[in-house]
C-alpha cells in the first residue's frame, strides 16, 4: 500500500522512528521568534494597516476618529478599508499618491483612512454601516453621524475623479465654517462689486479664475494656496466679469487683482489646478511673498528601530516556512477563526435573514471540525447555541459582548496571536484571506473522514454563505459568488467531490492573481500542490523545468490530489511551529486520536515498526505459556496480554 501521501509524512518524520507523540514536538521548533513574541503572547497582532508614517495619509483609529472626523472646522475624506482585501492593497499607492497630492488642502480637507481588518476599530466601521471595502466618505466641517447621515460616499477610485468630487463637496459648504483658512468658494457674479470688500487686509491679492460648468479648476486651485495668505482665490462664469478684467475666456487665463484694482494676466500652460497654482505662486514669488510656513512633524525614531528587530524574527519565521512549504500550520487557523469572531461577524450592524442563517451555518460547522484546544472547542460551541436562539435579527455588539463574555470565561483560548504558514515577507501581503483558505480546506477534509457526515455540501455551503455575506475583502467575495456558479458547487455530491471543488476553485483564483500586486515575492502563487511537493499529483511532472503556472498544462491525478490534501490537512501533520501556549493543544489532539482511523495515519515505517512488535508479543506470548504451563498454573490473564496493552 504506497499512497501518494506516505512520502510527504517520511520526510516529515524526519528520516527517523518517531512515535506520533514525538511526531508533534518535533514540528515545533523554539526559535528566536518565539522569545521574542512569548513576551507579549495576547492579544493578536495588531495589524500594521495599509499606511505608515511615511504617507500623508491620516491614520485614523477608535483612539483619534471622533476628534479628527467630528464636529471639526475641516472636512474630512475617510477611506475605510481591510488591510487583508487584495483591492484595497491595490488601491492604496493611489491613495497614498493623492494624499500626497492633497496635502496642501489639510487646513480644510483632510485625507485619512482607517483600518477595519483592525479589532479595536470594529465599532467605528460598524456604526458606519461600512459594507464594501475600500469605501470612501467625505464627512464635512461640523459633521455628527446620525441614522441618515454616515457622510457623503465617494463612488470612484481614479485619484483625478475623488479629487474632482472632493473639491466639489468642500465648495457646495454651505454653512459658515469656523475656519479662517476656508476660501471663499461663492464665485463672482457682479463686476460693479469691489472684489476686496470684507476681505482680510493680508490678502493684497485676488486670484479670478474662470471655472467652466462641472469644473472645479479654481476651487482646486484655491485649496492648493491655502498656504499663501496674501491671495485669495475666486472663480467667476459670469461673461460681464470676464469683460470687466478683459479676460479671454476661451485661452487659460488668470487675472491676479491688485488692491488698486489692477489687474495683471497670467498665462498658465495647461488647464489644470496645479499649474494654475504653481503659476500664481511663481508670480507672488516674483513679487518676494512666501508661503506660511508649514509645522515639521517630529520623526518617530524609536518605531523604526522597533520595526527592525522585528523584521529580523518575521525573517526567521519566513526561512522556516518556504523549507516546509505544503505544511498546514495551528497558527494560521487559529488567526482565520480569531478575524472572523473577532473582526468580521461584529462589523455587521445588524446580522439578519441570510446573514444570520450563513452565520448559524458557518459556527455549526466550525463547530463540528473545530481546530482550537478544549477551550477553544467550549466557545465556538456555546456562541453557536447563543447564534441559533436567534431567528430575526442579531445585532452584531450583541455578538461581540457575547464573545468578550465567553472569551473573559473561558481563557485563554487561542495559542496563538501570529499567522505562521501564511506569514507575509512584507506586513501587507497573505495573513488573513490566505488563513482563511487554509481553514476551509482544513475543514474540508476533516467533513470527507467524519463517516458521521452524511451531507457532502456542508463545508461548501457554509464557506459559501460565510464569503458572501461576511468576507471583508468585497471583491473576492464577489469573484468568489460568481465562480462557485460557474463551477456548479451545489452539484457537488460527495464529500471527497467537495475538498476537491475547493481545490480546483482555488486554483483558479491562484491562477488569475499570479503576477498580480498582491503576490508576495516569497510565496508566489503556484498551481497547487507544486510538483516538487506532490510529484505524484502530476500525471506528466516530468516537464518541471518549464514552471507551469497555467492549471491548462497541467494534467492532474486526482486521487493521488485527494490524498495529498487529506494528509496534509491531518490534524496530527497540523504543525504547531510558532505558537506561544502549546499547552492549549494536547487534548484537542487526544479527542482527535481517538475518532481518526488508525490505518489512515501510519506511514509504512510504522506499519513495519508495529509488524515487529506484534511478532515479539507473540513470542513472549508463547515463552509465557510455555513458562506456566509447564509449571501447571493455569491463568486466565496470562502477561502477555499486559504487555500487549501496554504496546
Ligand atoms: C474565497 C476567497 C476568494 C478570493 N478572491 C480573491 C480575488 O478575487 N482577488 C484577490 O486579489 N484576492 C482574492 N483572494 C485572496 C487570495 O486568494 C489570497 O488569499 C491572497 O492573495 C494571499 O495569497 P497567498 O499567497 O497567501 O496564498 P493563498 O492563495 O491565500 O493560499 C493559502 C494557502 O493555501 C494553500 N493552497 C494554495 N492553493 C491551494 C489549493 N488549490 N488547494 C489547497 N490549498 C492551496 C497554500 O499552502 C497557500 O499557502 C480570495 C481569498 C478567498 C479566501
Ligand atoms: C464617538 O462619537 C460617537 C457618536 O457621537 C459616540 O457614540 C462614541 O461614543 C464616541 N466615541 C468615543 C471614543 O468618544
Ligand atoms: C445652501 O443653502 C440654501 C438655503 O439653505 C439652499 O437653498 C441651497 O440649495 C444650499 N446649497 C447647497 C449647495 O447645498
Ligand atoms: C471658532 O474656533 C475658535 C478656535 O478655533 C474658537 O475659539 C471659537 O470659539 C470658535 N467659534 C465658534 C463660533 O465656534
Ligand atoms: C453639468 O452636469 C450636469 C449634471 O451632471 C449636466 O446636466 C450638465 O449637462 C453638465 N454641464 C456641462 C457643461 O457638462
Ligand atoms: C446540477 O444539478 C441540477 C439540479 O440538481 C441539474 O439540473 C443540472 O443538470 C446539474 N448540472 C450538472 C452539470 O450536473
Ligand atoms: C501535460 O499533458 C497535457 C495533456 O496530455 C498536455 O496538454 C500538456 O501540454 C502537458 N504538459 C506538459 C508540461 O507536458
Amino acid at each position: 500500500m504506497t499512497r501518494p501521501g506516505a512520502q510527504l509524512a517520511l520526510s516529515i518524520l524526519v528520516g527517523a522512528m518517531l512515535t506520533v507523540e514525538q511526531l508533534v514536538t518535533a514540528g515545533v521548533p523554539l526559535s528566536r521568534f518565539e522569545a521574542l513574541v512569548n513576551k507579549r503572547s495576547e492579544p493578536a497582532d495588531e495589524t500594521l494597516g495599509l499606511y505608515d508614517d511615511q504617507d500623508k495619509v491620516v491614520k485614523l483609529t477608535v483612539g483619534n476618529f471622533n476628534e479628527t472626523v467630528l464636529e471639526q472646522n475641516h472636512g474630512s475624506l475617510v477611506e475605510f478599508y481591510n488591510t487583508y482585501c487584495g483591492h484595497c492593497r491595490r488601491f492604496a499607492p493611489t491613495y497614498k499618491e493623492l494624499a500626497q497630492q492633497l496635502h496642501a488642502w489639510h487646513d480644510v480637507v483632510i485625507v485619512s483612512a482607517i483600518d477595519c481588518a483592525a479589532e479595536e476599530n470594529n465599532g467605528i466601521c460598524r456604526t458606519y454601516e461600512v459594507m464594501g471595502y475600500p469605501t470612501l466618505r467625505y464627512m464635512p466641517p461640523g459633521f455628527h453621524p446620525n441614522d441618515q447621515q454616515y457622510g457623503h460616499k465617494i463612488e470612484s477610485q481614479k485619484p483625478e475623479e475623488i479629487r474632482n468630487l472632493l473639491a466639489g463637496l468642500v465648495a457646495a459648504e454651505n454653512q459658515t465654517v469656523n475656519n479662517t483658512l476656508w476660501p471663499n468658494f461663492t464665485p463672482v457674479i457682479d463686476a460693479e462689486v469691489s472684489l476686496f470688500e470684507g476681505v482680510n487686509s493680508q490678502r493684497q491679492f485676488v486670484a479670478l479664475i474662470h471655472e467652466p460648468e462641472n469644473s472645479t479648476l479654481a476651487i482646486q486651485t484655491a485649496l492648493f494656496l491655502l498656504q499663501w495668505p496674501v491671495v485669495q482665490v475666486r472663480r467667476f462664469n459670469e461673461a460681464a466679469v470676464a469683460a470687466k478684467y478683459k479676460l479671454d475666456t476661451s485661452k487659460d487665463v488668470i487675472a491676479l487683482v491688485d488692491r488698486k484694482g489692477v489687474a495683471k494676466t497670467l498665462l498658465p500652460t495647461a488647464p489644470t489646478s496645479e499649474v494654475y497654482s504653481k503659476t500664481i505662486e511663481t508670480a507672488l514669488t516674483a513679487l518676494n511673498f512666501a508661503p506660511r510656513l508649514e509645522l515639521l512633524a517630529a520623526d518617530d525614531h524609536q518605531q523604526q528601530a522597533s520595526t527592525t528587530a522585528k523584521s529580523g524574527a518575521l525573517n526567521d519565521i519566513i526561512k522556516e516556512v518556504r523549507r516546509n512549504k505544503h505544511l498546514i500550520y495551528q497558527a494560521d487557523l487559529e488567526m482565520a477563526i480569531r478575524t472572523i469572531l473577532h473582526n468580521e461577524v461584529p462589523k455587521v450592524n445588524e446580522i439578519g435573514g441570510e446573514r444570520l442563517l450563513a452565520l448559524q451555518r458557518f459556527l455549526t460547522v466550525l463547530q463540528r471540525y473545530n481546530p482550537l484546544g478544549t477551550n477553544g472547542r467550549q466557545l465556538v460551541s456555546k456562541l453557536k447555541d447563543y447564534v441559533v436562539q436567534f431567528n430575526q435579527q442579531l445585532p452584531g455588539k450583541s455578538f461581540e459582548q457575547e464573545l468578550q463574555r465567553l472569551e473573559a470565561k473561558l481563557a485563554p483560548i487561542y495559542s496563538a496571536t501570529h499567522f505562521v504558514g501564511c506569514i507575509g515577507s512584507s506586513p501587507h501581503l497573505r495573513g488573513y484571506s490566505c488563513s482563511l483558505w487554509t481553514l476551509f480546506h482544513f475543514m474540508s477534509v476533516q467533513a470527507a473522514k467524519n463517516e458521521a457526515a452524511q451531507d457532502p455540501l456542508e463545508v461548501l455551503q457554509a464557506m459559501h454563505g460565510y464569503i458572501k455575506n461576511f468576507f471583508g475583502c468585497t471583491d473576492c467575495s464577489e469573484h468568489f459568488q460568481a465562480m462557485a456558479s460557474r463551477r456548479k458547487i451545489w452539484n457537488v455530491t460527495s464529500k471527497d467531490e467537495a475538498v476537491l471543488w475547493l481545490w480546483e476553485a482555488h486554483n483558479e483564483v491562484n491562477q488569475r492573481l499570479a503576477g498580480d500586486a498582491t503576490e508576495d515575492p516569497q510565496f508566489l502563487k503556484v498551481q497547487f500542490p507544486s510538483a516538487s511537493s506532490c510529484a505524484q499529483c502530476r500525471r506528466n511532472a516530468t516537464t518541471t523545468s518549464t514552471a507551469s503556472k497555467s492549471n491548462a498544462d497541467i494534467t492532474w491525478n486526482k486521487d493521488a490530489v485527494l490524498s495529498f490534501l487529506k494528509n496534509i490537512h491531518n490534524p496530527e501533520f497540523v504543525s504547531r511551529y510558532g505558537v506561544q501556549r502549546e499547552e492549549l493543544l494536547h487534548e484537542t489532539l487526544d479527542t482527535m486520536r481517538q475518532k481518526r482511523q488508525i490505518a489512515n495515519v501510519f506511514s509504512d515505517m510504522d506499519m513495519r515498526m508495529g509488524m515487529f512488535l506484534y511478532a515479539f508479543c507473540i513470542i513472549m506470548m508463547v515463552v509465557a505459556f510455555k513458562l506456566f504451563a509447564f509449571k501447571g498454573g493455569y491463568r486466565k490473564k496470562p502477561y502477555g496480554h499486559d504487555m500487549l496493552g501496554k504496546v
